[in-house]
């Protein structure tokens, strides 16, 4: 990594407006395996906001040129120069202009999967963040909104099924070929980066939905050969999407058809490409003999974030892609509140805290921290994080938290209403918030600007004589990469006191504040509040639903902890406070470990499980969140610095079969209560059962006894489902070595040509915390179910390893990290982008002890050191050193 062959970072504040726009986009396009050809004509005009007199810059990105025209007239070639990054036109007319460009690219070479690629035989397209600019050359930003009409033309054989952006306009046969065509025209004017087509031999399964106002829309699932009949739960969750979205946020759809398409090769989850949707099949294809609960949910959630942005996203879009969490961080708020009103609420909640908590508070704690809105960035990739997606939409589920329902929809109509048809800035957003609630956002905004994790201490203190209840609280943030000094945030705490009795006691805020809603409003380093007529001491239920995305700690009393685990009116907090105490039990265990002192005894987490799973009155799905011991990630993040993952895996081990030792007959019990009956069902009820009694049957196994491992047997073996018979096969994978093999030998011959169910079974087995794991995942590169060129595949077995084995990824010889590392830089060539997201693994290695802390800094050494490492790659290697 040369300084001098680095580019300089794009910065917020050097936003200029184009100067020049695009009107509209006709693009014929003829698609061939290696040698598509692509003709774009653009309608310009010089952008009176921009600066007078400019040349044209069109972004390109490994294109060939092959002609140029201005107004039909082919240009002379000092008019113009091309570059491998842009194509210039010096002296440009100052008016509106005609330019035609053709290019050629290699759909088969783009082994990126960013422009113009192909997925097994399928022509398809990723264009956001920059890979438009890979099909022809064009003002590449997402300010540039034009109308797109597109013709796509292909061997019939090859590709029958021709889809774009819009509607249909018209399709037919080339006369005198064996190739036809289709014409596809978007009416809404949409930045490039929401292009796309598709072209290939698929199958679909279409529905009609009639919109609010009466409008029929066709609907339309393609899925490879054969696959349609794993597509209709995508369909049905569409559907209810669609309505969802009319009915809570007021958005219609808007043109006369939706399609979506899966593909097997795929970077991210899914694309929101105007009236085209492109998604990695693993979010389309389900049945319940392949797809777990999760699946489902997942396809649930993404199926719906992908539709929610046409709203949130395609008629508002972003100005710059600082701007991303415009978008991203709106468009997960509302797909996770769809989800709650799907499923149960609480238990939406608590698995959503839990993602961010395990994605996104790491990623603010270490030398990845951005803020939601960075202000400078040198690779875009590099910013689709836990912070831009799921810290961005709980900074607006705060701003719903202060502004109450009601507030919260104002702002909203009035962002709709505004920005349609904008490419707009979170500034733009906020002032529709600030201007229809009458209310100034200025510090509120610092939740945009400011990265890392806000800690918020709190003490609490009753005065028996005045009946008076005080609480003492302070925030602070600590420094981040760039950020050293800090302001005080804007945080609403939810709170309530909970009273001798379990039940909450009104609020009577000493200053008649808002704190009578039971939100107390921080915005000062230190603030106290005081509540009158507390004729008991309480227990303060603190942050309850996880108002604010905080670190919170308080003087609580394991006591009054275990009384909030059982009585706390509010789920999350009943949830959070014996999680609380098992991590407290687990950060104090670790310690014992590497102390080789005695180990403390786990009885009041055994007492706030065992009072969870008696409770008759819980939700399955609840009581199963709440009977998880937290993950080793969860404990090393608590520790925060000197980690050692060995300690942490043994220490939380032993938890485990403390647990199943004392709960036994209890979580048998809860086991055999939750047996199935009758067929499977995907809905949140049944899925919550199963995942109860799939927790039952892990604990019972974790105590190591004979019983335990062969229920497991009898699980795995007796599963009419992927949900029982996968879960059964981890419990076997991980507690009962000897069991091991044979499991996973029989899934195998099962399911070993379906890639998506093979990939479980490559995540599970680099999962696996035993010295072996390393040679297993080496030698499973070489099987023939892996591909390195397919994301899927090699997220499933080296992400898994990096991300969900803290014990061998962080081996302490180092062998690990070197495996991760060597995978990056074999990838980089290939694929920068997924190269990128492996290597953010190391996200955390400076909280390790010195010897993994060495070893962790080594490997990033050594693949910073590698001569022509991609953009991304360096972006994630120099910030994680840096
Ligand atoms: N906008 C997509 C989403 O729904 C993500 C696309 C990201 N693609 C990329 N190459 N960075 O979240
Ligand atoms: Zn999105």
């Amino acid at each position: 990594m040369s300084s001098d062959a680095v580019p300089p970072p794009v910065r917020l504040g050097d936003y200029l407006p184009p100067d020049w726009l695009v009107d509209t986009v006709h693009l014929d396009v003829r698609l061939h395996p290696t040698a598509s050809r692509i003709v774009a004509t653009l309608a310009m005009r010089p952008n009176p906001a921009g600066r007078e007199g400019s040349p044209i810059v069109l972004d390109g990105d490994e294109l060939s040129l092959k002609s140029l025209t201005l107004d039909g007239e082919p240009l002379d070639g000092t008019a113009y120069v091309v570059t491998p990054a842009a194509l210039t036109l010096l002296a440009p007319p100052q008016r509106a202009l005609t330019l035609e460009i053709e290019t050629v690219v290699d759909p088969s070479a783009n082994t990126k999967l960013m422009g113009l690629y192909r997925s097994s035989s399928t022509y398809c397209t990723q264009c956001e963040a920059e890979g438009f600019r890979r099909i022809t050359f064009f003002p590449d930003r997402p300010d540039v909104l034009a109308v797109y009409t597109t013709r796509i033309e292909a061997e019939r054989a090859e590709a029958p099924v021709l889809l774009g952006n819009g509607n249909p306009v018209e399709s037919g046969a080339v006369e005198g070929t064996s190739r036809h065509y289709a014409v596809w025209h978007d009416p809404w004017p949409k930045p490039c980066y929401l292009f796309a087509l598709v072209g290939g031999k698929l199958d679909r399964i279409t529905e009609e939905f009639v919109t609010a106002t009466g409008k029929r829309v066709e609907l339309g699932i393609y899925v490879e050969l054969g696959k349609t009949e794993r597509a209709g739960y995508a369909m049905d969750a569409l559907k209810r999407s669609m309505r969802w979205d009319e009915e809570v946020f007021g958005c219609e759809y808007d043109l006369d058809v939706f399609n979506i398409v899966a593909v097997a090769d795929f970077n991210m989850g899914a694309m929101e490409n105007k009236g085209l949707n492109i998604f990695n099949d693993k979010y389309v294809l389900a049945s319940p003999q392949t797809a777990t609960d999760a699946d489902y949910a997942n396809i649930e959630a993404i199926i719906a974030h992908e539709y929610f942005h046409n709203w949130t996203g395609n008629r508002i879009t972003c100005r710059d892609w600082f701007q991303l969490c415009l978008k991203e961080g709106l468009t997960v708020f509302r797909d996770q509140e769809f989800s709650a009103d799907a499923r149960s609420r609480p238990v939406k909640r608590i698995s959503d805290v839990r993602l961010l908590k395990g994605h996104q508070f790491p990623e603010d704690a270490g030398p990845l921290a951005h803020p939601v809105r960075p202000s400078s960035y040198r690779e875009i990739n590099n910013f689709y994080t836990a912070t831009v997606y799921e810290k961005g939409a709980e900074v607006v589920r705060m701003l719903k938290t202060l502004l109450g329902e009601e507030g919260f929809r104002a702002g909203m109509d009035l962002y709709l209403d505004r920005h349609d048809g904008d490419a707009a800035t979170v500034e733009d957003f906020l002032a529709c918030f600030a201007n229809a609630n009458g209310v100034d956002l200025a510090q509120f905004a610092l939740w945009y600007a400011q990265s890392g994790t806000p800690q918020v201490t709190v003490s609490g203190s009753w005065d028996e004589a005045a009946r008076s209840y005080r609480l003492d609280i302070a925030q602070t943030l600590p420094p981040t990469p760039g950020q050293s000094e800090k302001l005080p945030m804007v945080i609403p705490l939810a709170v309530g006191l909970v009273g001798p009795d379990g039940q909450d006691m009104t609020l009577t805020p000493d200053d008649g504040s808002n704190a009578a809603r039971g939100v107390l409003l921080i915005t000062e380093p230190r603030q106290s509040f005081v509540f009158r007529d507390v004729p008991h001491r309480p227990v303060p239920s603190l942050n309850r639903g996880f108002s604010a995305p905080v670190k919170l700690s308080s003087d609580m009393s394991t006591a009054d902890l275990l009384f909030l685990a059982r009585h706390d009116s509010d789920p999350f907090n009943r949830f959070d406070a014996a999680q609380t105490i098992a991590l407290g039990h687990l950060v104090e265990a670790t310690a014992a470990a590497r102390a080789g002192t005695a180990m403390p005894a786990p009885d009041a987490l055994v007492a706030a499980l065992g009072a969870t799973l008696d409770d008759g009155a819980l939700d399955p799905a609840f009581v199963a969140q709440a009977l998880s011991i937290p993950s080793e990630t969860d404990v090393a993040r608590e520790i925060g610095e000197d980690v050692d993952p060995d300690a942490i895996h043994g220490a939380r081990t032993r938890l485990r079969r403390a647990v199943s030792d004392a709960l036994a007959p209890a979580l048998h019990a809860a086991y055999v209560r939750h047996a199935p009956s009758g067929a499977y069902c995907p809905d949140a009820a049944s899925a919550g059962r199963r995942a109860l009694r799939n927790t039952c049957l892990d604990l019972l196994a974790a105590g190591g006894t004979p019983e335990g491992i062969a229920r497991a047997q009898v699980h795995f073996e007796a599963a009419d489902n992927m949900t029982d018979r996968f879960f059964a096969l981890s419990v076997l994978a991980h507690a009962a070595p000897q069991a091991r093999e044979a499991a996973l030998a029989a899934f195998h011959e099962r399911f070993h040509e379906d890639p998506l169910v093979v990939d479980k079974w490559l995540a599970l087995q680099a999962q696996i915390a035993e010295p072996q794991a390393l040679e297993r995942v080496r030698g499973l590169t070489s099987h023939p179910a892996f591909a390195w060129s397919n994301p899927n595949r090699v997220r499933a077995l080296i992400g898994s390893f990096a991300g969900l084995n803290p014990t061998q990824f962080h081996r302490v010889d180092g062998a690990g990290h070197q495996l991760v590392a060597g995978a990056v830089m074999d990838i980089d060539g290939r694929n920068p982008q997924l190269a990128a997201r492996l290597l953010a693994a190391f996200k955390s290695w400076r909280s390790l002890e010195p010897v993994r802390r060495a070893s962790a800094e080594a490997a990033l050494r050594r693949v910073a050191e590698k001569p022509d490492l991609s953009p991304d790659v360096t972006d994630i290697v120099s910030r994680s050193l840096g």
